[in-house]
């Protein structure tokens, strides 16, 4: 049996850590926020390349406050991806925006810049590219349209931790970059969380009162806000774990390149880091024509696998009234019939990653 991620393993691993800082929130008492929060906003922005971090407790939510702070109001259009988790698009929906949809590049599946352009209306206020899988979009020619046309760019960069364009951290390349940290994350909670990363101290301060009811100081309320704010001994775990990403993400690259050597002419598509990139694999995704039926041997041999996603969002039934139908995203809708995410997690063994491959190859060519 293999599983498709190990969240038992590495808790094993950091065990001791972990509850010494659990343990030390609860004598401090500070559930909501707190000391332990701050810290970790401090650090994550560093360490994301950004001066401002504030945590939040989902990446929906910081990608929705994000939005709110670029500006964002109903009747607004957003550019985006539909090859993406429904929280990018839902995020939009939430401030009252359309979200506008432009397809992928086909070697990458990030948003195609080519296609951005065509996309802008006078109504159009922001682009929010997508680091899908771990590997950033390509941003600058993304920043250079915003830029003309007086855009802002948020970046979702929830799959993407530690990720690097042309040697810049995700998060920090646009004007605001949005994190998730739940749980098989990269970086990931014990519960939910999420990061809204930015170097403008006006969004920074707006996104601080938005996520803690608006508040300027307590029961004086300036905004219409949520109650969006991260818990204490979530703060304290990923102080922890941060510790630690780079090493795992060490460890996602190394089994990647594997993975990549084991199923060179196998048959099927392997992810492509592109030059200007550093992929963190948040996902390694091959590609491949017979899917279904690969997922399907790889089950029967006890290999868990996912599929991220097998509709994209144009074509879910809850944004049906947005218009798109089938065939409107042709390079999306392919990506969603051929995609099959493999194992991949920090502690994956070179065994495990070997019987993987040699079950994909079997099943691509046993049938
Ligand atoms: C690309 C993308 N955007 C947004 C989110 C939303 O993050 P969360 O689940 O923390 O709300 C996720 C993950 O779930 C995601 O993969």
């Amino acid at each position: 049996m293999i599983p498709f991620i190990d969240l038992k393993t590495q808790y094993e691993s950091i065990k001791e850590e972990i509850q010494s800082a659990v343990n030390a929130t609860l004598a401090s008492t500070q559930f909501v926020l707190g000391k332990e929060v701050a810290a970790f906003e401090e650090e994550f922005a560093a360490y994301s390349g950004g001066k401002f971090g504030i945590g939040v407790n989902s990446g929906t939510s910081a990608l929705h406050l994000a939005l709110l702070a670029a500006g964002i109001r109903p009747g607004d259009e957003v550019i985006t991806v539909s090859c993406t988790f429904v929280a990018t698009v839902a995020a939009i929906d939430y401030t009252g925006a359309r979200p506008v949809f432009v397809d992928v590049d086909p070697q990458t599946l990030n948003m195609d810049p080519s296609q951005v352009e065509a996309a802008i209306t006078d109504r159009t206020k922001a682009i929010l590219p997508v680091h899908l899988h771990g590997q950033p979009a390509d941003m600058d020619p993304i920043l250079e349209i915003a830029h003309r046309h007086d855009l802002r760019v948020i970046e979702d960069a929830a799959q993407a931790h530690r990720a690097e364009y042309k040697g810049r951290r995700v998060g920090s390349i646009g004007d605001l970059g949005c994190f998730s940290f739940y749980p098989g994350k990269n970086l990931g909670a014990y519960g939910e969380g999420g990061m809204v990363v930015t170097n403008n101290e006006d969004f920074a301060h707006t996104i601080r009162m938005l996520r803690d009811w608006g508040q300027e100081r307590k029961y004086h309320h300036t905004l219409k806000g949520f109650n969006y704010r991260m818990e204490g001994i979530q703060g304290a775990i990923l102080r922890v774990k941060l510790r630690h990403l780079d090493a795992w993400t060490e460890g996602r690259r190394q089994h990647a390149a594997y993975f990549n050597e084991l199923l060179a002419d196998s048959g099927v598509q392997t992810p492509v880091e592109m030059p200007y990139a550093r992929h963190v694999y948040h996902v390694y995704g091959v590609r491949m024509p017979d899917r279904d039926k690969v997922q399907e041997a790889l089950q029967a041999k006890g290999i868990q696998t996912n599929i991220h996603y097998p509709i994209p969002v144009h074509l879910q039934k809850a944004y049906e009234n947005l218009g798109y139908g089938h065939g409107d995203l042709p390079v999306t809708e392919k990506a969603s019939a051929e995609l099959l995410s493999l194992p991949m997690f920090p502690e994956l063994q070179n065994a495990q990653i070997e019987a993987v491959c040699g079950a994909v190859r079997e099943a691509v060519h046993g049938g």
